[in-house]
Protein backbone atom coordinates (compact mmCIF):
# COMPACT_ATOMS: atom_id res chain seq x y z
CA UNK A 1 0.00 0.00 0.00
CA UNK A 2 2.95 2.37 0.72
CA UNK A 3 3.70 2.51 -3.10
CA UNK A 4 -0.01 2.96 -4.21
CA UNK A 5 -0.24 5.95 -6.39
CA UNK A 6 -2.26 7.60 -4.34
CA UNK A 7 -0.68 7.17 -1.34
CA UNK A 8 2.35 8.97 -2.73
CA UNK A 9 0.33 11.50 -4.08
CA UNK A 10 -1.37 12.37 -1.53
CA UNK A 11 1.76 12.83 1.17
CA UNK A 12 3.86 14.30 -1.57
CA UNK A 13 0.83 17.06 -1.76
CA UNK A 14 0.73 17.22 2.58
CA UNK A 15 4.22 17.85 2.17
CA UNK A 16 4.43 20.33 -0.03
CA UNK A 17 1.12 22.41 1.32
CA UNK A 18 2.25 21.84 5.19
CA UNK A 19 6.10 21.26 4.95
CA UNK A 20 5.38 18.49 7.19
CA UNK A 21 4.99 14.83 6.80
CA UNK A 22 1.46 13.66 8.06
CA UNK A 23 1.00 11.92 10.99
CA UNK A 24 -1.73 9.39 9.58
CA UNK A 25 -2.37 8.32 6.09
CA UNK A 26 -6.24 6.67 5.79
CA UNK A 27 -7.96 4.66 2.90
CA UNK A 28 -11.48 4.33 3.04
CA UNK A 29 -12.77 2.21 -0.24
CA UNK A 30 -15.81 3.11 -2.49
CA UNK A 31 -17.94 0.07 -2.96
CA UNK A 32 -20.31 -1.92 -5.87
CA UNK A 33 -23.68 -3.98 -4.37
CA UNK A 34 -23.72 -7.65 -5.74
CA UNK A 35 -27.27 -7.68 -4.45
CA UNK A 36 -29.83 -5.83 -1.94
CA UNK A 37 -30.81 -2.67 -4.26
CA UNK A 38 -33.39 0.12 -2.08
CA UNK A 39 -33.08 -2.40 0.89
CA UNK A 40 -31.33 -0.65 3.47
CA UNK A 41 -34.14 1.95 4.34
CA UNK A 42 -36.56 -1.04 4.81
CA UNK A 43 -34.77 -2.92 7.23
CA UNK A 44 -33.47 -5.47 4.92
CA UNK A 45 -30.37 -7.20 3.35
CA UNK A 46 -27.58 -5.98 1.24
CA UNK A 47 -24.54 -7.60 -0.35
CA UNK A 48 -22.26 -5.11 -0.96
CA UNK A 49 -18.08 -5.28 -1.50
CA UNK A 50 -15.83 -2.91 -1.17
CA UNK A 51 -13.63 -1.91 -4.14
CA UNK A 52 -9.87 -1.67 -4.78
CA UNK A 53 -10.93 2.20 -5.47
CA UNK A 54 -11.07 4.83 -2.63
CA UNK A 55 -10.47 8.52 -1.00
CA UNK A 56 -7.02 8.53 0.22
CA UNK A 57 -6.51 11.11 3.23
CA UNK A 58 -3.14 12.16 4.67
CA UNK A 59 -3.88 14.17 8.05
CA UNK A 60 -2.07 15.58 11.40
CA UNK A 61 -3.80 17.05 14.16
CA UNK A 62 -3.09 20.86 14.96
CA UNK A 63 -2.99 22.75 18.69
CA UNK A 64 -5.92 24.54 18.04
CA UNK A 65 -9.55 23.55 17.20
CA UNK A 66 -9.63 24.90 13.72
CA UNK A 67 -8.78 22.61 10.67
CA UNK A 68 -7.77 23.04 7.71
CA UNK A 69 -9.07 20.36 4.44
CA UNK A 70 -7.42 20.13 0.83
CA UNK A 71 -8.86 18.76 -1.97
CA UNK A 72 -6.60 17.74 -4.70
CA UNK A 73 -8.69 16.80 -7.07
CA UNK A 74 -11.09 19.62 -7.01
CA UNK A 75 -8.29 22.15 -8.04
CA UNK A 76 -6.50 21.86 -4.37
CA UNK A 77 -9.76 23.64 -3.39
CA UNK A 78 -9.22 24.52 0.34
CA UNK A 79 -11.12 25.38 3.26
CA UNK A 80 -10.80 26.05 7.12
CA UNK A 81 -13.31 25.80 9.79
CA UNK A 82 -13.50 25.36 13.47
CA UNK A 83 -14.33 22.11 15.09
CA UNK A 84 -15.65 23.41 18.53
CA UNK A 85 -18.52 24.30 16.90
CA UNK A 86 -20.72 23.61 13.80
CA UNK A 87 -19.11 24.67 10.93
CA UNK A 88 -21.57 26.34 8.25
CA UNK A 89 -22.48 24.37 4.88
CA UNK A 90 -21.54 26.08 1.49
CA UNK A 91 -23.06 22.91 -0.71
CA UNK A 92 -19.67 21.60 -1.37
CA UNK A 93 -17.06 18.73 -1.06
CA UNK A 94 -16.20 19.99 2.49
CA UNK A 95 -19.59 19.43 3.63
CA UNK A 96 -18.88 15.64 4.09
CA UNK A 97 -16.25 16.62 7.11
CA UNK A 98 -17.96 19.48 7.77
CA UNK A 99 -21.23 17.14 8.61
CA UNK A 100 -18.29 14.39 10.61
CA UNK A 101 -17.47 17.29 12.91
CA UNK A 102 -21.23 18.01 12.97
CA UNK A 103 -22.10 14.75 14.10
CA UNK A 104 -19.32 14.65 16.62
CA UNK A 105 -20.30 17.35 18.29
CA UNK A 106 -23.88 16.29 18.48
CA UNK A 107 -22.88 13.05 19.88
CA UNK A 108 -20.85 15.01 22.71
CA UNK A 109 -17.28 14.41 21.06
CA UNK A 110 -15.06 17.31 20.69
CA UNK A 111 -12.60 16.13 17.83
CA UNK A 112 -9.18 17.85 17.83
CA UNK A 113 -7.91 20.44 14.78
CA UNK A 114 -6.53 18.82 11.73
CA UNK A 115 -4.47 19.68 8.42
CA UNK A 116 -5.30 17.33 5.94
CA UNK A 117 -5.44 16.82 2.32
CA UNK A 118 -7.60 14.42 0.40
CA UNK A 119 -7.35 12.46 -3.11
CA UNK A 120 -9.76 9.47 -4.67
CA UNK A 121 -9.83 7.63 -7.63
CA UNK A 122 -13.68 6.61 -6.81
CA UNK A 123 -15.89 7.87 -9.97
CA UNK A 124 -17.83 10.88 -8.07
CA UNK A 125 -22.39 10.63 -8.57
CA UNK A 126 -21.59 6.91 -10.64
CA UNK A 127 -23.11 4.84 -7.86
CA UNK A 128 -20.29 3.52 -6.21
CA UNK A 129 -20.06 5.50 -2.88
CA UNK A 130 -17.63 8.04 -3.38
CA UNK A 131 -19.28 10.29 -0.89
CA UNK A 132 -19.36 7.79 1.54
CA UNK A 133 -15.77 7.10 1.43
CA UNK A 134 -15.04 10.43 2.06
CA UNK A 135 -17.15 10.42 5.03
CA UNK A 136 -15.20 6.97 6.31
CA UNK A 137 -12.10 8.32 5.81
CA UNK A 138 -12.46 11.82 7.56
CA UNK A 139 -14.25 9.70 10.26
CA UNK A 140 -11.90 7.50 10.81
CA UNK A 141 -9.05 9.76 11.21
CA UNK A 142 -10.64 11.99 13.82
CA UNK A 143 -11.72 8.96 16.01
CA UNK A 144 -7.88 7.93 15.67
CA UNK A 145 -6.55 11.34 16.42
CA UNK A 146 -8.90 12.10 19.37
CA UNK A 147 -8.43 9.02 20.33
CA UNK A 148 -12.22 8.36 20.59
CA UNK A 149 -12.10 4.62 20.37
CA UNK A 150 -15.69 4.11 18.45
CA UNK A 151 -16.56 0.70 16.66
CA UNK A 152 -16.74 0.61 12.97
CA UNK A 153 -20.33 -0.02 13.24
CA UNK A 154 -20.81 3.40 14.86
CA UNK A 155 -18.09 5.21 13.09
CA UNK A 156 -20.46 4.16 10.07
CA UNK A 157 -23.85 5.25 11.50
CA UNK A 158 -22.19 8.97 12.66
CA UNK A 159 -21.22 9.40 8.84
CA UNK A 160 -24.31 8.12 7.52
CA UNK A 161 -26.19 10.12 10.52
CA UNK A 162 -23.75 13.55 8.98
CA UNK A 163 -25.18 12.35 5.31
CA UNK A 164 -28.81 12.36 6.38
CA UNK A 165 -28.85 15.65 8.69
CA UNK A 166 -25.81 18.14 7.97
CA UNK A 167 -25.34 17.23 4.01
CA UNK A 168 -29.24 16.76 3.48
CA UNK A 169 -28.96 13.07 1.88
CA UNK A 170 -31.93 10.74 2.85
CA UNK A 171 -29.49 7.30 2.20
CA UNK A 172 -29.41 4.05 4.06
CA UNK A 173 -26.63 2.52 6.10
CA UNK A 174 -25.30 0.30 3.89
CA UNK A 175 -22.32 2.21 1.93
CA UNK A 176 -20.96 4.00 5.25
CA UNK A 177 -21.04 0.15 6.29
CA UNK A 178 -19.35 -1.60 3.63
CA UNK A 179 -16.65 1.34 3.46
CA UNK A 180 -16.44 1.02 7.65
CA UNK A 181 -16.15 -3.13 7.52
CA UNK A 182 -15.84 -4.47 4.15
CA UNK A 183 -13.08 -7.40 3.55
CA UNK A 184 -10.31 -8.13 1.23
CA UNK A 185 -12.06 -11.31 -0.94
CA UNK A 186 -15.09 -10.77 0.47
CA UNK A 187 -18.64 -9.99 0.06
CA UNK A 188 -20.26 -8.74 3.29
CA UNK A 189 -24.04 -9.72 3.87
CA UNK A 190 -25.52 -7.14 6.00
CA UNK A 191 -28.87 -7.35 8.11
CA UNK A 192 -29.49 -3.22 8.12
CA UNK A 193 -32.03 -3.75 11.24
CA UNK A 194 -28.80 -5.12 13.55
CA UNK A 195 -26.06 -4.37 11.64
CA UNK A 196 -25.06 -8.32 11.27
CA UNK A 197 -22.72 -8.66 8.81
CA UNK A 198 -21.69 -12.23 7.17
CA UNK A 199 -18.87 -12.22 4.81
CA UNK A 200 -18.50 -14.59 1.86
CA UNK A 201 -15.50 -15.29 0.07
CA UNK A 202 -15.58 -14.33 -3.83
CA UNK A 203 -14.93 -17.74 -5.63
CA UNK A 204 -11.32 -17.96 -7.43
CA UNK A 205 -11.37 -17.21 -11.03
CA UNK A 206 -14.40 -14.83 -11.36
CA UNK A 207 -13.96 -11.34 -11.69
CA UNK A 208 -16.30 -8.17 -11.01
CA UNK A 209 -16.83 -5.98 -13.97
CA UNK A 210 -17.53 -2.70 -13.42
CA UNK A 211 -18.96 -0.45 -16.53
CA UNK A 212 -19.73 2.84 -16.15
CA UNK A 213 -22.35 4.26 -18.44
CA UNK A 214 -20.68 7.84 -17.89
CA UNK A 215 -24.41 9.14 -17.18
CA UNK A 216 -24.19 10.53 -14.06
CA UNK A 217 -26.94 10.60 -11.61
CA UNK A 218 -29.86 13.31 -12.31
CA UNK A 219 -32.86 14.28 -9.90
CA UNK A 220 -31.37 10.82 -8.11
CA UNK A 221 -32.09 12.59 -4.42
CA UNK A 222 -35.60 13.69 -5.15
CA UNK A 223 -36.28 10.18 -7.01
CA UNK A 224 -34.89 8.37 -4.37
CA UNK A 225 -36.93 9.88 -1.57
CA UNK A 226 -40.22 9.48 -4.03
CA UNK A 227 -38.71 5.62 -3.60
CA UNK A 228 -38.50 5.84 0.23
CA UNK A 229 -41.64 7.48 1.04
CA UNK A 230 -43.71 4.98 -1.32
CA UNK A 231 -41.92 2.30 0.58
CA UNK A 232 -43.18 4.22 3.70
CA UNK A 233 -46.52 4.34 2.55
CA UNK A 234 -47.11 0.70 1.54
CA UNK A 235 -45.58 -0.04 5.63
CA UNK A 236 -48.70 2.36 6.42
CA UNK A 237 -50.91 0.30 4.92
CA UNK A 238 -50.21 -2.61 5.37
CA UNK A 239 -49.84 -2.04 9.02
CA UNK A 240 -53.25 -1.88 8.96
CA UNK A 241 -53.88 -5.17 8.40
CA UNK A 242 -50.71 -6.96 9.76
CA UNK A 243 -49.70 -5.54 13.50
CA UNK A 244 -46.23 -7.03 13.84
CA UNK A 245 -44.94 -5.19 10.50
CA UNK A 246 -42.37 -2.11 11.31
CA UNK A 247 -40.89 -2.51 7.88
CA UNK A 248 -40.78 -4.01 4.00
CA UNK A 249 -38.24 -6.17 5.84
CA UNK A 250 -40.99 -7.91 7.77
CA UNK A 251 -43.18 -8.59 4.70
CA UNK A 252 -43.59 -11.92 2.75
CA UNK A 253 -44.04 -12.36 -0.91
CA UNK A 254 -47.15 -14.53 0.36
CA UNK A 255 -48.49 -11.44 2.29
CA UNK A 256 -47.48 -9.14 -0.03
CA UNK A 257 -50.21 -10.59 -2.55
CA UNK A 258 -52.54 -10.96 -0.17
CA UNK A 259 -53.29 -7.50 0.45
CA UNK A 260 -52.27 -5.97 -3.15
CA UNK A 261 -55.08 -5.04 -3.52
CA UNK A 262 -55.67 -2.64 -0.74
CA UNK A 263 -52.19 -0.81 -1.85
CA UNK A 264 -52.31 1.61 -5.00
CA UNK A 265 -50.39 -0.07 -8.17
CA UNK A 266 -46.94 1.74 -8.11
CA UNK A 267 -46.87 1.57 -4.67
CA UNK A 268 -47.68 -2.22 -5.08
CA UNK A 269 -44.81 -2.72 -7.49
CA UNK A 270 -41.98 -0.42 -5.30
CA UNK A 271 -42.89 -3.05 -2.22
CA UNK A 272 -42.75 -5.87 -4.42
CA UNK A 273 -39.10 -5.19 -5.42
CA UNK A 274 -37.96 -4.71 -1.83
CA UNK A 275 -39.77 -7.86 -0.58
CA UNK A 276 -38.34 -10.23 -3.62
CA UNK A 277 -34.63 -8.49 -3.18
CA UNK A 278 -34.17 -9.41 0.41
CA UNK A 279 -35.11 -13.02 -0.81
CA UNK A 280 -32.75 -12.97 -3.69
CA UNK A 281 -29.86 -11.28 -1.42
CA UNK A 282 -30.15 -14.29 0.84
CA UNK A 283 -30.22 -16.36 -2.09
CA UNK A 284 -27.39 -15.37 -4.01
CA UNK A 285 -25.46 -15.15 -0.64
CA UNK A 286 -26.25 -19.20 -0.13
CA UNK A 287 -25.42 -19.60 -3.61
CA UNK A 288 -22.25 -18.00 -3.39
CA UNK A 289 -20.88 -20.15 -0.64
CA UNK A 290 -22.00 -23.35 -2.08
CA UNK A 291 -20.53 -21.88 -5.40
CA UNK A 292 -23.42 -22.20 -7.54
CA UNK A 293 -22.70 -19.06 -9.93
CA UNK A 294 -25.13 -19.84 -12.37
CA UNK A 295 -28.00 -19.05 -9.58
CA UNK A 296 -25.99 -16.16 -8.76
CA UNK A 297 -26.25 -14.91 -12.10
CA UNK A 298 -29.42 -15.89 -12.83
CA UNK A 299 -30.32 -13.85 -9.35
CA UNK A 300 -28.28 -10.70 -10.28
CA UNK A 301 -30.45 -10.89 -13.66
CA UNK A 302 -33.63 -10.77 -11.83
CA UNK A 303 -32.62 -7.94 -9.50
CA UNK A 304 -32.03 -6.10 -12.14
CA UNK A 305 -35.57 -6.81 -14.06
CA UNK A 306 -36.79 -6.00 -11.00
CA UNK A 307 -34.87 -2.71 -10.14
CA UNK A 308 -36.55 -1.39 -13.94
CA UNK A 309 -39.68 -2.93 -13.99
CA UNK A 310 -41.32 -2.60 -10.49
CA UNK A 311 -38.75 -0.01 -8.95
CA UNK A 312 -37.95 1.84 -12.30
CA UNK A 313 -34.38 3.21 -11.01
CA UNK A 314 -32.57 2.24 -14.58
CA UNK A 315 -32.17 4.40 -17.24
CA UNK A 316 -31.88 2.30 -21.36
CA UNK A 317 -28.20 2.45 -20.88
CA UNK A 318 -27.71 0.83 -17.50
CA UNK A 319 -30.20 -1.67 -19.71
CA UNK A 320 -27.86 -1.73 -22.85
CA UNK A 321 -25.22 -2.33 -20.82
CA UNK A 322 -26.98 -5.18 -18.47
CA UNK A 323 -28.16 -6.87 -21.89
CA UNK A 324 -24.49 -6.91 -23.88
CA UNK A 325 -22.75 -8.83 -21.05
CA UNK A 326 -25.13 -11.44 -20.62
CA UNK A 327 -24.49 -12.00 -23.97
CA UNK A 328 -20.93 -12.80 -23.74
CA UNK A 329 -19.91 -16.58 -23.10
CA UNK A 330 -18.64 -16.97 -19.26
CA UNK A 331 -20.59 -13.79 -18.00
CA UNK A 332 -22.88 -15.36 -15.20
CA UNK A 333 -25.34 -12.05 -14.72
CA UNK A 334 -25.24 -8.35 -14.86
CA UNK A 335 -27.78 -5.85 -13.07
CA UNK A 336 -27.27 -1.81 -12.11
CA UNK A 337 -25.53 -0.83 -9.00
CA UNK A 338 -26.30 1.86 -6.45
CA UNK A 339 -29.00 3.65 -6.59
CA UNK A 340 -29.34 3.77 -10.02
CA UNK A 341 -30.30 6.96 -12.86
CA UNK A 342 -26.61 6.58 -14.40
CA UNK A 343 -24.09 4.90 -12.85
CA UNK A 344 -22.56 1.72 -13.18
CA UNK A 345 -23.29 -1.88 -13.82
CA UNK A 346 -21.63 -4.94 -12.25
CA UNK A 347 -20.89 -8.10 -14.35
CA UNK A 348 -19.63 -11.36 -12.23
CA UNK A 349 -17.35 -13.13 -14.89
CA UNK A 350 -14.64 -15.73 -15.41
CA UNK A 351 -11.52 -14.19 -15.25
CA UNK A 352 -10.60 -15.64 -19.14
CA UNK A 353 -13.84 -13.63 -20.08
CA UNK A 354 -12.89 -10.37 -18.91
CA UNK A 355 -11.77 -9.16 -22.25
CA UNK A 356 -14.14 -10.27 -24.07
CA UNK A 357 -16.85 -8.54 -21.85
CA UNK A 358 -14.83 -5.53 -22.15
CA UNK A 359 -14.91 -5.43 -26.08
CA UNK A 360 -18.20 -6.14 -26.68
CA UNK A 361 -19.56 -3.32 -23.63
CA UNK A 362 -17.63 -0.91 -25.75
CA UNK A 363 -19.00 -2.22 -29.33
CA UNK A 364 -22.36 -1.95 -28.07
CA UNK A 365 -22.89 0.73 -26.09
CA UNK A 366 -20.91 2.81 -28.62
CA UNK A 367 -23.10 1.99 -31.54
CA UNK A 368 -26.39 2.42 -29.28
CA UNK A 369 -25.78 5.41 -27.07
CA UNK A 370 -22.78 7.12 -29.32
CA UNK A 371 -20.37 7.51 -26.78
CA UNK A 372 -18.11 4.87 -24.51
CA UNK A 373 -18.38 2.96 -21.65
CA UNK A 374 -15.59 3.04 -18.81
CA UNK A 375 -15.09 -0.61 -18.14
CA UNK A 376 -12.82 -1.89 -15.32
CA UNK A 377 -11.99 -5.13 -13.57
CA UNK A 378 -12.51 -4.23 -9.48
CA UNK A 379 -11.25 -6.38 -6.55
CA UNK A 380 -13.21 -7.30 -3.11
CA UNK A 381 -11.13 -4.71 -0.46
CA UNK A 382 -10.61 -4.07 3.14
CA UNK A 383 -12.56 -1.73 4.39
CA UNK A 384 -11.29 1.17 6.06
CA UNK A 385 -7.72 1.16 7.73
CA UNK A 386 -4.72 3.41 8.86
CA UNK A 387 -2.14 3.07 5.84
CA UNK A 388 0.59 4.76 8.18
C1 LIG B 1 -27.51 4.76 -2.36
C2 LIG B 1 -27.69 4.94 -0.87
C3 LIG B 1 -27.71 3.58 -0.17
C4 LIG B 1 -28.72 2.63 -0.81
C5 LIG B 1 -28.53 2.61 -2.32
C6 LIG B 1 -29.59 1.82 -3.03
O1 LIG B 1 -26.24 4.24 -2.63
O2 LIG B 1 -26.64 5.72 -0.34
O3 LIG B 1 -27.98 3.76 1.21
O4 LIG B 1 -30.02 2.99 -0.46
O5 LIG B 1 -28.52 3.91 -2.88
O6 LIG B 1 -29.49 0.48 -2.70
Amino acid sequence: MLDHTLYRKVTAAFRSRFQDSPSLVVRAPGRVNLIGEHTDYNDGFVLPVAVDRAAWLAVSPREDSWSTVRAIDMKNDEQSFPVDQVPSSDGGWADYPKGVVWAFLEQGLKPVGINAVLTSDVPVAAGMSSSAALEVAFAYAWDQLSDFGMSMPDLALLCQRAENQYVGVNCGIMDQMISACGKAGHAMMLDTRTLERAYFSMPEGIAIVVADSMVRRALTGSEYNVRRAQCEEAVAILQEHLSDVAALRDVTVEQLLQFEEMLPEVVYRRARHVVTENARVLEVSRALYEGHLAYVGELLIEGHRSLRDDYEVSIPELDTLVEAAVEVDGCYGARLTGAGFGGCIIALVDEGAVTDVEAHLGKVYEAKHGTAPTVYMTRPDNGVAKIA
